[in-house]
Parts: structure tokens; C-alpha cells; sequence
């Protein structure tokens, strides 16, 4: 299922920017969150040169980006203390790449929401991290993030969507419309089908949910980090929902992440509203507590028909 021109015709409504991939097959929405801020944004990704001692996190939205980069960020730096600067500096969709080197030198886990053929080459030879997470918590969990984080965000932008319901969301999800970053489905099919290359490894959110530490000792064997099962087990206890949560609320944002989040559109008062946000339930099934039985049915059947995701082992 490549990104349809039907789909293409419905984003391009409220959407002038897209990436494409270099055969010009695939073409996304690209992510803006301002316009003079993406020109640098896109420039920046456009010519980067990648460094080979450098880590990529690759993730469709809500797929556990935040705790999968912090644990990585943990193996890199031979610490199970909870990262103070935010993974946001290093996010090249939305922040120039060009700034990050202050807060981040390399060795680092730059992080994206783009499916990999759509950013340039460099980026495909790169050490990647892909976390996929089950079609139903994504779904929900993205539908938050649009009614409640979206409009802190951008407050004037995102205003309407604080009224959003979950019904309108739901056949937009399934049938992309308007969807920022492009269709789940045809992300995760792709990031799927790179499975097997030798600087991929694909792990699931509900693995590095329920088997912590195992999923992150496999992290440190792909990383070629040779931590010891100790300090895999003590990033296991600091990335813990609830402690990581909390440990995000009690970080103050030091000066020059202050620098680096100049350009950002976030003020300082909605930054602890985005966070307490950001953490909302952190766990495997909510759905269930969203879906209707008939909305259930109708995902049912389009997972059923959905050819690319048959052998990808979710877990609901
Ligand atoms: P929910 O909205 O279901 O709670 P991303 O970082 O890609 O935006 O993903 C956000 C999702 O990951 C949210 O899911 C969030 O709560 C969850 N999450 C963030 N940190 C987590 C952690 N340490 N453990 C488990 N889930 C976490």
C-alpha cells in the first residue's frame, strides 16, 4: 500500500509541504510546526552528513519514542540517570539539526517520525532503532495526542481540535486523512520490510513494556554498548512509566537547552502541561477502554484486509 493519491488529495488540504521519496513514489505531509522554523528544519536534513557514531530512533508517532530514546540515550552514556535535556533538540523533523551538537555532541540518538525512504540516503545507512506499537493503542493514543497536545502546542492553530471526537479521528486514522507524517499502516509495512538489514533492529513497545529488561539488553547487543546486565537492569527501573514521568515533570530545562529551544513554539507554561500530557497512561490495551464495540468491528475488519500487516507480531 504505497501513500494513495486519494489520500494525497484529502492532506493536501490543510498541508503545502510534503517529503518524498527519491523515486518519487512515496510522499508524505511533512511535520511544520512553523513555517520559517521548517525551512531551516528541512535544510538542515537535506544536506546532513551522516555520522557513523551516531544512532537513528525511527518511530511512527505515539510508538513509545520518548522511552525507547531515553533508554538508548542511557546505554550510550553508561548511566541509568533519567536524561535532563529533552529528546526534542535531537528530533530532526522539527528542530534544525545544525544547533543539537551544543547539547548533544555525538555519540547521540537523533530521532525521527518520517519512514526512512522519505529522508535523504545518509539516513538509510544509519545504526536504526524502530519501535512499532499495536494499530489500536497507536490509534487511541494519537487521538490524545491531537484533542489534548496539539492544542498546547500551538494554542491558535490547533485550537478547533481541542473538540475533536474520537469517531472523526478514528476514519481519518484508518483511511488518512490529514495525517501528519502519512498513514500508519504504509509507515509500518515499510519500517517492517527493512526488518532484516543489518543496521536495523525492529522492537515492539509492549516488549520493552512487559520484558524491560530483555528488550533492552537486545538494544545494547544491537548498539554494540556492552552494558552489563546490572546497568540494563537499573535503566529498566529508571524508564519505568511512572519514574520516568516523574523524573521529566522534575526536570528544569537548563540553559542551553534554553538556547536550543529558542526557535521552539512551546511556552514555558504549557512545557509542564505537555509533559504531564506527553505520559498519559503509558501502558498495553487502552482501546479497550475507547473503542466502541462497532469501532472495534470496523478496525477489525480493516486490520483483516490490511495484506502488509499480516506477520507483524502485535500484541493488544
Ligand atoms: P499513551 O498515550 O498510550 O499513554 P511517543 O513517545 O512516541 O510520543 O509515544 C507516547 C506513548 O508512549 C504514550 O502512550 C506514552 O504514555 C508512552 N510512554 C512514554 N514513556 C513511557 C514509558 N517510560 N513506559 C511506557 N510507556 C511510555
Amino acid at each position: 500500500m504505497e501513500e494513495g493519491t486519494s489520500a494525497l488529495s484529502e492532506s493536501q488540504s490543510s498541508n503545502t509541504e510534503y517529503r518524498v521519496s527519491d523515486d518519487g513514489k512515496v510522499k508524505v505531509p511533512a511535520f511544520i510546526t512553523r513555517p520559517e522554523v521548517y525551512k531551516k528544519v528541512k535544510a538542515d536534513l537535506d544536506e546532513y552528513k551522516w555520522i557513523d557514531s551516531d544512532y537513528l530512533l525511527a518511530t511512527y508517532p505515539k510508538n513509545g519514542t520518548h522511552f525507547a530514546w531515553e533508554v538508548m540515550t542511557m546505554l550510550l552514556q553508561g548511566l541509568a540517570d533519567n536524561i535532563k535535556q529533552p529528546k526534542e533538540v535531537l528530533m530532526v523533523d522539527i528542530f534544525p539539526i545544525t544547533g543539537s551538537e551544543e547539547c548533544f555532541p555525538s555519540p547521540r540518538v537523533l530521532n525521527t517520525h518520517y519512514r526512512t525512504d522519505v529522508l535523504p540516503a545518509e539516513f538509510r545507512k544509519a545504526k536504526t532503532v524502530v519501535v512499532m506499537r499495536n494499530p489500536k493503542d497507536t490509534f487511541v493514543s494519537l487521538y490524545y495526542h491531537e484533542k489534548c497536545l496539539n492544542p498546547l502546542f500551538n494554542p491558535v492553530k490547533h485550537a478547533a481540535l481541542a473538540s475533536l471526537k474520537l469517531e472523526d479521528f478514528l476514519q481519518k486514522f484508518l483511511y488518512n486523512k490529514d495525517i501528519d507524517y502519512g498513514s500508519y499502516f504504509t509507515y509500518t509495512e515499510y519500517m517492517w520490510s527493512r526488518r532484516a538489514e543489518p543496521n536495523v533492529l525492529v522492537i515492539f513497545y509492549e516488549d520493552l513494556k512487559l520484558n524491560t529488561a530483555a528488550t533492552i539488553q537486545k538494544v545494547n547487543e544491537f548498539m554494540g554498548t556492552n552494558r552489563s546486565p546490572e546497568l540494563v537492569q537499573q535503566i529498566a527501573e529508571s524508564t519505568d512509566f511512572k519514574r520516568m514521568k516523574q523524573a521529566k515533570v522534575e526536570t528544569k530545562m537548563i540553559d542551553s537547552v534554553k538556547k536550543v529551544m529558542a526557535g521552539s513554539p512551546v511556552s514555558q507554561e504549557n512545557r509542564q502541561k505537555i509533559i504531564q500530557q506527553m505520559y498519559r497512561k503509558g501502558g498495553i490495551g487502552d482501546w479497550r477502554n475507547h473503542l466502541t464495540v462497532a469501532q472495534n468491528e470496523q478496525f477489525d475488519a480493516f486490520l483483516a484486509d490490511w495484506e502488509g500487516g499480516k506477520g507483524i507480531p502485535f500484541k493488544y
